[in-house]
C-alpha cells in the first residue's frame, strides 16, 4: 500500500474509543482483579496509579509521537525514524510480543464465550461457589471447548481487522466502547449493595504496607504496560493512522484516564462478591470467571446481566484483539508487501497454531512447563513482565535522546499550530524518570539488584 493512500481513523471519537478499545479489554476485567488478588489488595492498586502516571502515560504518548510521524508499523518506524542503526529490533520485538500476546489473549476471550453460552442456556442456575469452580475447571482442562471458542474469536477478529481502519476497527469500536461503560456501572451498583461488600472494597482500596514486595512492583508494572496496551507498538500502530489535526496529549491523557477507570470500576464489581461469597481473592486466572456467576444467580434479572455481562467481556477482548492483530497486519502489509487480506490470513493463521497449545495449558498440553508455570502463563508473564517493559523502556529512550527535540515538539504541537504546554514535562519524564523507574523496577522484580 502506497503512503498517500493509507487509511485512517475518520474522527477524534473514533481515534479514542479504537485506541481506549485496545487498552480496556480483558486486561483490566479479568487481568487485573486476579493480579491485583494475588499481590496484596490496595497497596497494588496504589503502586499502579503510581507507575501509570509516571511511565504509562509517557510511553504512551511516545508510541503516538512515534507512530504518526512516521506513518508506519512499529517495525517500519523505527526504520524510517533511525536508517541504518538497530532501533529497528524494537519494532521487531513487539511484533513477536503481538504474536505470543495475540496466542493467550484470545484463549482467555475464547472462554469469554463458552460463559456467553453458558449464561445463555442457563448453565450457572443453582450452582454453588464450589461447582462453578469445578465448572471452570473442568472445561478449561478440556480439549476441543477451549480449543474451539479460540478458533471462532481469532475468526471475528480477523474479520474485522480486514475491513480496515475506518470501515472496521473504528466502526465497531465506536459502538461497542459506550455500551460497556454502561454496564460496568450497572454490576458496580449491584456489587457494592450486597452484604458484606465493604470487606471487598476495603481490600481494593486500603493499602497494607507491609505486602509489598519487588514482585508486587514489578507485577504492576507489567499489568499497566499490559494493560495500557503499551510497549510492542499497538499504539505505534493506531497512532500512524492519527489525524494531523489531532491532539497527542489529549488523547493519551484520556485513553489512560479512561483505561485506569474501567480497572477500578472492575474492581469494585468483583471484590465486594469474591468476598460476599467467601471465595480467596488470590485464586488466580480464573477469579472472574468463578466469582461473577455466583453474583449473578443473586441478582433479580441476573439471568440477563449474566448474558450481557459476558457479552460485553467479549466485545472489551475483541476491541483488543484487533489492535494486537492489527500490528502484525500492518507489518505484513507493509514491510512484506502483502495485500490486507493475505497479511490477516497470513497473521491469524501464524496465531491460530500458537494458540491451539495456550489451549491446551489446562489439559493435553499442560506437561510442558517452565518454573513452575504452564504454557499460556509462560506466554503471559514474558509479554507483560518483560517484552513490555523492555519495548516501553527503549521507546521513551528513543524519544527521549535519539529522536530530537524538534521533532517530537513539531509533532506534539501539530507543527506549532497547537500549544503543547506540557513539553518539558513530558521531555523529562520520558529522558530521566520513566527509563530509570522500568529499569529499576525490572532488575529488581528479576532479582538482579
Ligand atoms: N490492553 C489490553 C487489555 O487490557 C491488552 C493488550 C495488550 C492489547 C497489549 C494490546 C497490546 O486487555
Amino acid at each position: 500500500m502506497q503512503t498517500g493512500q493509507r487509511d485512517s481513523f475518520g474522527s477524534r471519537f473514533g481515534v479514542i474509543a479504537a485506541a481506549a478499545g485496545s487498552a480496556i479489554g480483558l486486561g483490566n476485567i479479568w487481568r487485573f482483579p486476579y493480579v491485583l488478588g494475588e499481590n496484596g489488595g490496595g497497596i497494588f492498586l496504589l503502586i499502579y496509579l503510581l507507575l501509570v502516571a509516571m511511565v504509562g502515560i509517557p510511553v504512551m504518548l511516545s508510541e503516538f509521537t512515534i507512530g504518526r510521524s512516521t506513518q508506519r508499523n512499529p517495525y517500519g518506524a523505527f526504520r524510517r525514524l533511525a536508517p541504518g542503526q538497530p532501533w529497528y529490533l524494537v519494532g521487531m520485538m513487539g511484533i513477536v510480543a503481538a504474536f505470543m500476546i495475540l496466542a493467550f489473549y484470545t484463549v482467555v476471550a475464547g472462554w469469554t464465550l463458552e460463559y456467553l453460552y453458558q449464561a445463555l442456556v442457563h448453565g450457572f442456575r443453582g450452582l454453588s461457589s464450589q461447582q462453578l469452580n469445578d465448572m471452570f475447571d473442568h472445561f478449561r482442562g478440556g480439549t476441543f471447548r477451549p480449543i474451539l471458542w479460540f478458533l471462532i474469536f481469532m475468526f471475528l477478529t480477523a474479520w474485522i481487522v480486514v475491513a480496515g481502519i475506518r470501515n472496521g476497527i473504528e466502526k465497531y469500536t465506536k459502538v461497542l466502547m459506550p455500551f460497556l461503560f454502561v454496564l460496568i456501572l450497572v454490576l458496580d451498583v449491584r456489587a457494592v449493595t450486597l452484604p458484606g461488600a465493604a470487606e471487598g472494597l476495603k481490600f481494593l482500596f486500603k493499602p497494607d504496607l507491609s505486602k509489598i514486595s519487588a514482585e508486587t512492583i514489578l507485577e504492576a508494572l507489567g499489568q499497566g504496560f499490559f494493560s495500557l496496551s503499551i510497549g510492542m507498538g499497538t499504539l505505534i500502530t493506531y497512532g500512524s493512522y492519527i489525524g494531523k489535526q489531532e491532539r497527542l496529549g489529549n488523547t493519551a491523557l484520556n485513553v489512560t484516564i479512561a483505561d485506569t477507570l474501567i480497572a477500578v470500576l472492575a474492581g469494585i464489581a468483583i471484590f465486594p462478591a469474591v468476598f460476599a461469597f467467601g471465595i480467596q481473592p488470590d485464586v488466580g486466572t480464573g477469579l472472574v470467571f468463578k466469582t461473577l456467576p455466583l453474583i449473578f444467580q443473586e441478582m433479580p434479572g441476573g439471568y440477563f446481566f449474566a448474558i450481557i455481562f459476558f457479552l460485553l467481556l467479549s466485545i472489551a477482548a475483541l476491541t483488543s484483539t484487533i489492535s494486537v492483530l492489527e500490528v502484525i497486519v500492518a507489518f505484513f502489509s507493509e514491510e512484506l508487501h502483502l495485500t490486507r487480506r493475505s497479511a490477516t490470513l497470513l497473521a491469524s493463521s501464524a496465531v491460530g497454531v500458537l494458540g491451539i497449545f495456550a489451549a491446551g495449558s489446562w489439559g493435553w498440553f499442560h506437561k510442558v512447563e517452565m518454573l513452575g508455570q504452564n504454557f499460556f502463563g509462560i506466554l503471559d508473564f514474558t509479554t507483560a513482565n518483560i517484552l513490555l517493559p523492555l519495548g516501553g523502556f527503549f521507546i521513551v529512550l528513543f524519544v527521549g535522546w535519539f529522536m530530537g527535540t524538534d521533532r517530537v515538539r513539531a509533532e506534539l504541537s501539530n507543527d506549532g499550530t497547537i500549544r503543547a504546554a506540557y513539553l518539558p514535562v513530558f521531555l523529562f519524564l520520558v529522558r530521566f524518570v520513566a527509563p530509570l523507574a522500568i529499569a529499576l523496577v525490572f532488575m529488581n522484580g528479576l532479582g538482579w539488584i
